[in-house]
């Protein structure tokens, strides 16, 4: 009996490799060993650009097959024809992904290999986009990549830092590792859900918020984000907008992800209402109930031997977002629970006019706020359903299943 391989593995699928030509393109030779090294059989094809500056020989020995370079190559259309190429591929990934390939895929051009393999494939289509900060921000660049989004096409990065030029802003390449972590993530979401949310887009918010007390002192919370950060990587994974408004916390940013960095509830609260309009809001966010009346400017001294802090109710998001319901189409809550928690949950449903809750038991053993893994259910008018015991990233990828379920009933 053959194991089969672990979630989120490429084992065994047949990657078509197009690198484009840009001073990253150097990366795309590391991800090669990479992407062999997670299980994949890859090809690589390369613009005119990309042998300007590696070779097809160096990918050539990498890969352990033949490179292709052009439309016009008799011989190696004679082995494989573009067309054979681009159905043996299970995906096509672009990396790095240039400017001026990104509006060509966008509008659909076929003026050389590479576009003609995307535009011939029915497989799904990743594109790691590398070019400077500006050519990046541009509006045109950014249309060209809103819509291949509502194609289905995985983005992912650029991440922000120094660029080749000696300036810095967002245009990276991702690193290889984290393309390869992307790629299995997106393997491990089934072909028939992929594009399902192109077009939608879905505000979310996750992690603690911390209540300054003082230039040092806070009153925060132990969630850590972790569920919040996967049901937005679910959500992009499905080709929705994504807007993942993010209390404190250490989590690398979901690809095709915007992530809105805040602190405190009333930030948290401005960056949700600044997200909007969208159609789908996912409350998963641990936002502090109370907040001090007053953030002193100087370090609290320690005086006598009892401290009294003077606490005020923070505006509760989820209930305003619900009650102005515009546009929205769905709205969905969490609860963490430490008792009673189905009577609680349905109480909240209830009470802030959610079209769902998701609940959790928080304070047992190997599950709640800090854990990889946690059990939780869905609650509904008129329903529920039971998550059982798994990775949050499975979990997400259930209850993203529900939440379109939901909003399609
Ligand atoms: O009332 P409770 O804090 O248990 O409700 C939890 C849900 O309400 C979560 O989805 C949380 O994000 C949201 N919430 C909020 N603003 C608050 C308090 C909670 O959006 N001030």
């Amino acid at each position: 009996m053959t194991a089969s391989p672990p979630p989120g593995s490429l084992q065994g699928q047949r990657l078509l490799l197009c690198v484009g030509g840009g001073i990253a393109a150097y990366k795309a030779l590391e991800l090669v060993r990479r992407l062999r090294d997670a299980g994949a059989v890859v090809q690589v094809a390369m613009t005119e650009g990309a042998q300007q500056f590696v070779t097809p020989l160096s990918f050539q020995a990498l890969s352990g097959q033949p490179v292709r370079t052009s439309l016009w190559d008799s011989a190696a259309e004679a082995a494989m024809g573009h067309i054979e190429l681009a159905r043996w591929a299970d995906r096509i990934l672009v990396a790095p992904a240039t400017a001026d390939l990104l509006a060509r895929l966008s509008h659909g051009f076929a003026n050389d290999l590479v576009t003609t393999l995307c535009l011939a494939t029915t497989a799904p289509i990743t594109v790691a986009p590398a070019m400077n900060h500006r050519m990046w921000l541009h509006p045109a660049t950014q249309a060209n990549i809103a819509t291949l989004r509502e194609r289905g096409v995985q983005i992912i990065g650029p991440e922000d830092g120094p660029l080749a030029e000696g300036e810095s802003g967002p245009g990276r390449l991702s690193e290889p590792e984290q393309i390869v972590a992307a790629l299995g993530s997106a393997a491990a979401v089934p072909p028939t859900h992929a594009g399902e949310l192109a077009g939608l887009k879905v505000v979310v918010s996750a992690g603690p918020t911390y209540e300054d007390l003082d230039p040092v002192r806070y009153l925060g919370n132990r969630s850590s984000g972790k569920m919040g950060f996967a049901v937005a990587a679910s959500a992009a994974r499905r080709g929705a907008e994504v807007v993942l408004v993010a209390g404190p916390v250490q989590l690398p940013t979901p690809s095709g992800v915007k992530r809105i960095d805040v602190r405190s509830a009333a930030q948290m609260r401005e960056a949700v209402f600044g997200a909007f309009p969208a159609d789908i809001y996912i409350g998963a966010a641990a936002v502090a109930d109370y907040s001090p009346r007053v953030s002193v400017q100087n370090k609290i001294k320690k005086t006598g031997e009892t401290l009294t802090l003077d606490l005020v109710r923070t505006p509760d998001i989820l209930a305003e977002v619900a009650a102005q319901t515009q546009g929205l189409k769905l709205v969905v809550g969490f609860a963490a629970e430490t008792e009673n928690v189905a009577h609680y949950a349905r109480g909240k449903l209830q009470a802030k006019r959610l079209d769902m809750i998701v609940a959790n038991q928080v304070g047992i053993a190997g599950g709640g706020f800090e854990s990889d893994q946690n059990a939780m259910t869905a609650y509904w008018n008129g329903g529920e359903r039971d998550f059982s015991t798994a990775p949050k990233t499975q979990l997400a990828d259930a209850l993203m299943d529900l939440i379109v379920e939901r909003m399609n009933a």
